[in-house]
């Protein structure tokens, strides 16, 4: 069974609350349900975190490390100015999906750089929760091609 990382970055434990006008009104509680569901069609086996420290996502990338396939990860506004979590994904070297609920390229010119992108597989924005669907979807089928190749 494929295992991975969700990782939820800085204020999305707001969701619901915050900015629904951008963000949508569901809650970071539903996001996780839907993606647990999402994850058991795929026979895929997740484990969700949320932080608003970088240093503790950084950790958790770091620990990702041998128990961990792949990640799926919202960094947030971390996506708009940390080197420090672009190199640690690019350290652990696991295959990794970007995702955002807003649509990064529509709104202020400071969302439209990501230091993630890079280092990424991929990126899937503007679809709302969708996005995370989306994306676990794509990091599962990456993963599955990757492992039918090396078989
Ligand atoms: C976000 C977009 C970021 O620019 C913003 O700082 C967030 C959420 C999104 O999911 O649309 O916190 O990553």
């Amino acid at each position: 069974m494929l295992q991975l990382l969700v990782l939820h970055g800085p204020n999305l434990n707001l969701l619901g609350k915050r900015e629904p006008g951008i963000y949508g009104a569901q809650t970071l509680a539903f996001i996780d349900e839907m993606l647990s569901e999402t994850a058991q069609q795929f026979s895929a086996s997740l484990d969700i975190f949320q932080s608003n420290h970088e240093g503790v996502l950084v950790d958790r990338i770091q620990a990702a490390l041998g128990h961990q396939q792949g990640i799926l990860i919202n960094p947030g506004a971390y996506t708009h100015t940390s080197v420090a979590i672009r190199d640690a994904i690019a350290g652990v070297g696991l295959p990794t999906v970007e995702v955002h609920l807003s649509n990064i390229y529509q709104r202020e010119s400071f969302r439209h750089h990501s230091f993630i992108a890079p280092v990424a597989i991929g990126q899937v924005s503007g679809f709302g929760v969708e996005s995370y669907r989306l994306g676990l979807q794509a990091l599962v089928s990456h993963l599955r091609s990757q492992s039918a190749q090396l078989s």
